[in-house]
């Protein structure tokens, strides 16, 4: 067996002993949503606007135990989802999961992210989570997945980073040192951890950290093992990232998590540094803001295959013939205190209200506008907090 191939059975049988997420099996679709597994929010946050299909093809790559892929068939009713993973154990799970849901537009392949080119056809959407730094050639992982991504399609991808798992880093080669030849033994490994961390000193650096970041999820077993007792696992900083990414042949679009990105929160109070920092490039901006705040324990991105059409909605007359609908990503509405796509509490005066009332996929900006007191700013920044998605005049059947 070569060394890839072992690593791969490692993590396979830490799956089917520890399959993850272990979130419960429901009878019903899972509550709320993550905007990230829409299609409309997802393509609508990458190109400023409404895709122009909804009959898709997503490939949920390294399903897991399926929480993300019952999301996505639920998410998506026009798309058709194939789901593929390493072990067989977490398709298990994933499979009932989807069944007692009834979230029946979905097939489960046994298959790993190398061999993904044996699936028919392309995909409009590729979801990848959590999986990538799992695999012993994330390069050839994020290459075979690129292949079957669609011209204009979107992918999305979590990749663990290396500044905040530092203690989880260390965690994982102290229960390796004293698992010894028990090393695979995933039961084993959750017992001695759990006893070091029962062990450590109260102020202990580990233990803090477990404790303020971590210790909620790791009350399942299944959450610790894949925390700490991962056979592989590669940790990724902005430099490493951008090779992954770069390899891939995929443009970058954006983070999924653009307010950590933000260099304002850390420097906005020294203006002059700001305007040194304009100065970089992007590469070089996220950079510095992982180094200012290193808490930064995963990366979660999206990447296109050109041509990606982006609107632009600075020119008032585009937007004016464009037709606004609701985002599906919003809770509370219609009410003036709505959640955003992002669970943030958005404030609407009455005429934002009435406006996004009128949002109906029918009527065009200017339309509406006749009758709501709002200037043409307040729809941008309702395009901005992913309240409404646009279709641009020339894109719309009537
Ligand atoms: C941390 S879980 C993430 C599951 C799911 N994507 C989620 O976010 O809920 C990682 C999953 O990746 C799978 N995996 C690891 N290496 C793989 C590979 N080479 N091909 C396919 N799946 C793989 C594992 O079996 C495991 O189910």
């Amino acid at each position: 067996m070569s060394d890839s191939q072992a690593i791969s059975t490692a993590v396979a049988n830490l799956y089917n002993t520890y399959p993850f997420p272990p979130e419960p099996l429901l009878d019903e679709p899972p509550p709320g949503y993550n905007w990230r597994w829409n299609w409309l929010a997802a393509y609508n946050f990458c190109t400023g606007r409404k895709p122009a299909r909804q009959k898709i093809r997503i490939l949920d790559a390294g399903c897991g135990t399926g929480v993300g892929t019952e999301y996505l068939v639920h998410l998506n009713p026009e798309a058709i989802v194939v789901a593929i993973d390493l072990s067989a154990g977490a398709l298990e799970v994933a499979k009932q999961r989807c069944q007692r849901s009834q979230a029946y537009r979905v097939e489960f392949h046994h298959l790993s992210l190398y061999d993904v080119e044996q699936l028919a056809g392309e995909f409009d959407l590729i979801n990848c989570v959590g999986v990538l730094h799992h695999l012993p050639d994330p390069i050839a992982g994020i290459r075979a997945l690129a292949k079957k991504l669609a011209p204009g399609g979107l992918m999305h991808i979590f990749v663990y980073g290396e500044l905040g798992r530092w203690e989880i880093r260390l965690m994982q080669q102290a229960i390796a040192l004293l698992q010894g030849e028990k090393r695979g033994d995933y039961r084993d490994g959750v017992q001695v951890g759990r006893k070091i961390f029962a062990s450590l000193p109260e102020n202990n650096r580990l233990v803090k950290r477990e404790k303020e970041r971590w210790s909620l999820e790791n009350q399942r077993d299944e959450c610790f093992a894949d925390m700490y007792l991962h056979p592989q696992e590669i940790d990724y900083n902005i430099e490493t990232l951008f090779e992954l990414i770069d390899a891939s042949g995929l443009e970058f679009i954006g983070f999924s998590n653009p307010a950590f990105w933000d260099l304002h929160r850390l420097l906005g109070k020294a203006p002059e540094l700001m305007k040194r920092a304009e100065n970089l490039s992007d590469r070089q901006r996220y950079r510095l803001i992982e180094l200012l705040d290193p808490q930064v324990s995963h990366y979660e991105f999206f990447l296109g295959r050109p041509p990606i059409a982006k609107a632009d909605w600075s020119e008032d007359k585009a937007l004016l013939t464009a037709i606004p609908e609701l985002s599906p990503c919003i809770d509370g509405f219609p009410s003036q205190c709505v959640f955003n796509y992002d669970y943030q509490i958005v404030h609407l005066s009455a005429s934002d209200l009435d406006f996004l009332k009128k949002c109906n996929g029918q009527l065009t900006v200017a339309d509406i506008l006749k009758n709501v007191p709002l200037d043409l700013n307040q729809v941008r920044k309702f395009l901005q907090q992913q309240l409404i998605l646009l279709t641009p005049a020339q894109l719309h059947p009537s």
